[in-house]
């Protein structure tokens, strides 16, 4: 064996070993007693096997040759006894196997969601929602098969074994012997397929997360796809992906169904022999019909439990592959996260203050923002205006620290955001983002959210003043009316509404918001243009508009391009400069005049 091949095993190993001690500590240890009882009634379970190929030696012997009359009822009632018997205890072990493995399944799958959603967008951007979502479905199956095949085989199958095996040489060793002639030869090939099955089942686990990933795609591109007539493009690279599984899964599948195959010749090769051998002393009658019936009956009994074991091994390797990968995602760590304390306590509200001090970002090695420097006052209106791409939602990011500066320092109230309690520094922001996230909630949850004890006068006040109400008699059950997945229910001026009402509820000292009003007709947006105004009065307010019409009240203009600041004033002086601000001001007011013209 190569070295680099010998080193590769030794770190498997090491790794089996954490992800183990991982899987003890964390949802075996605590149901230790109720496993041990599930554990006790299989071992019974397989008892019963035992006294029953025990019981045909009787059966032939006594009753059915010698004909002793009193013996029928005995065995008769002894036979009934131990089925009954292996009925319940089967029942009650498979009862509690299940109720524990789906507990355990799902503390890993709340545990997985609880702790993804504390990662931030360094993560997100290499993890799609499909990877994920079948990550924390897919992977985490592989716990609830932990306590089936352990217990189910481990304590049925093995103590199954152990007394069948118990029976066979108590009958006969050396016909035992004889009938285990053949296993020795299966060790090599076992092990082969073993390995084989790690190999294709990690394989496949990877593209069932890719062909996850392609159907939340798809779903939700479905009207683009429509849109573009690229169905059958999308349904070609979802099959692609689907011809691999299928490859992946399948020799991983056959691999694990070629184990009990060869326990089979195994058995091909015993049961000839013992027939062989057993026959001729019974026809010699140095042994009873009896004797032989009941060592058959172990041994036909042995072989299902063995066949069972065998391919535990191979199933192991498959789960052990899904423990590993769900291990690893939980060791992932924020890259943005709360500082140790003592923390800053965040700035009174009116002297919540922006301020971003050079302050340059990027992206993997894509430079997006180029020592940014700002300040935007407490209590303030500062508008960001530039092209797309230009940095401006960026720049809001930093601020709420969904991502964190490259180089430079971002202060809110003269305080670095970084040496802020997280949840206490998101406390301060209320964000209006360019793409809101609805929830398939009622549109009163949604707009609850992030604010769960808000008065019913504060919210009444909050949907009035993002014009919510007006078109909240269109839906069948008004405020109680679902959002549908993502919002979907809604129109896109009706979602930002919602998000603007969710915004104004949360009552912070910084405002930020980014396109808020863009997808509202000129009417609503005046209106709602007019409430905002009402609320930022007395509040640091941060605005991100392309309509410059939205902006020209603000006390401070910033205009952005590839990164940098270039040009900062109110709008009479921005004007006045005749820079980029002014140039789009003529852009957009040609506009105005055209349509108006028209
Ligand atoms: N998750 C991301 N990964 C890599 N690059 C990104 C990511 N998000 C944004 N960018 C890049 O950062 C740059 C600035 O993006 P940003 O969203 O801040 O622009 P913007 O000024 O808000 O534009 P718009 O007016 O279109 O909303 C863009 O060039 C974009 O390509
Ligand atoms: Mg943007």
């Amino acid at each position: 064996m190569s070295r680099s091949r010998r080193s590769r095993r030794k770190t498997q190993a090491r790794q089996d070993r954490v992800v183990l001690r991982w899987l003890w500590e964390t949802f075996v240890r605590q149901r230790i007693l109720l496993l041990s009882a599930a554990f006790v009634l299989m071992v019974v379970e397989s008892l019963t096997l035992g006294a029953f190929s025990y019981l045909v030696q009787p059966m032939f012997d006594d009753v059915l040759i010698q004909g002793d009359r009193a013996q029928v009822y005995v065995v008769a009632l002894a036979m009934a006894a131990t089925f009954l018997g292996r009925g319940l205890a089967r029942l009650a072990g498979k009862a509690i196997i299940v109720w524990q493995a789906e507990k355990a399944t799902a503390q890993l799958q709340s545990l997985l969601l609880g702790h993804l959603i504390t990662l931030d967008q360094g993560f997100f951007k290499h993890m799609s929602p499909g990877v994920l979502i079948e990550r924390v479905r897919g992977d985490s199956a592989a716990l609830r098969s932990v306590f089936d095949a352990l217990i189910t085989g481990i304590g049925r199958d093995g103590s199954a074994v152990i007394v069948l095996l118990g029976v066979a040489l108590w009958t006969d060793w050396q016909w035992t012997l004889v009938a285990m002639a053949g296993i020795p030869l299966l060790g090599v090939p076992m092990l082969a397929i073993q390995r084989l099955i790690r190999r294709r089942s990690t394989e496949s686990r990877r593209v069932a997360a890719q062909s996850s990933n392609r159907l939340d795609e798809a779903f939700h591109g479905i009207t683009t796809l429509q849109l573009t007539g690229s169905e059958a493009q999308e349904l070609g690279r979802f099959n692609r992906i689907k011809e691999q599984f299928v490859s992946r899964m399948t020799r991983a599948k056959i691999g694990k169904a070629a184990v009990p195959t060869l326990l089979d010749f195994g058995a091909a090769i015993g049961f000839g022999l013992v027939l062989i051998v057993g026959g001729l002393q019974i026809i010699d009658g140095s042994r009873t019909v009896g004797q032989f019936m009941s060592f058959f009956t172990a041994l036909g009994l042995l072989f299902d439990p063995l066949r069972r074991l065998s391919s535990l091994a191979a199933q192991w390797q498959h789960i052990l592959a899904s423990l590993e990968r769900t291990h690893e995602l939980l060791q992932v760590r924020p890259d943005v996260t709360s500082p140790p304390p003592p923390h800053m306590p965040p700035p009174a509200r009116d002297k919540a203050s922006v301020t971003l001090n050079n302050v340059s970002f990027a992206y993997d090695s894509d430079p997006v923002l180029r020592g940014i420097s700002f300040e935007a006052p407490a209590g303030q209106t500062t508008a960001i205006v530039g092209p797309s791409g230009a940095g401006k939602s960026t720049v809001f990011s930093l601020l709420t620290r969904m991502i964190d500066a490259t180089e430079g320092e971002v202060l809110i109230g003269g305080q670095d955001v970084r040496r802020m309690d997280l949840v206490q520094l998101r406390a301060q922001f209320s964000v209006v983002s360019q793409d809101t996230a609805l929830f398939d909630e009622t549109i009163r949850d949604n707009i609850l959210l992030g604010a769960p004890h808000a008065s019913d006068e504060a919210l009444a006040e909050a949907i009035r003043a993002a014009h919510v109400n007006e078109f909240l008699p269109l839906l069948s059950k008004g405020l109680e009316t679902r959002a549908g997945p993502r919002g979907s229910n809604l129109s896109g001026g009706q979602r930002q509404r919602v998000a603007i009402a969710r915004a104004l509820l949360r009552d912070t000292p910084i405002l930020l918001l980014d396109e808020a009003t863009s997808a509202l007709d000129s009417r609503s947006e005046a209106l709602v243009q007019a409430a905002l105004s009402r609320l930022t009065t007395g509040r640091t307010t941060l605005v991100i508009a392309h309509r410059l019409s939205t902006v020209r009240d603000a006390d401070q203009i910033l205009v952005m391009d590839k990164g940098q600041i270039v040009e900062k004033g109110d709008h009479i002086s921005l004007l006045a400069l005749g820079g980029s601000y002014a140039k789009l001001h003529a852009l957009q007011f040609a506009d105005q005049s055209e349509t108006s013209a028209n």
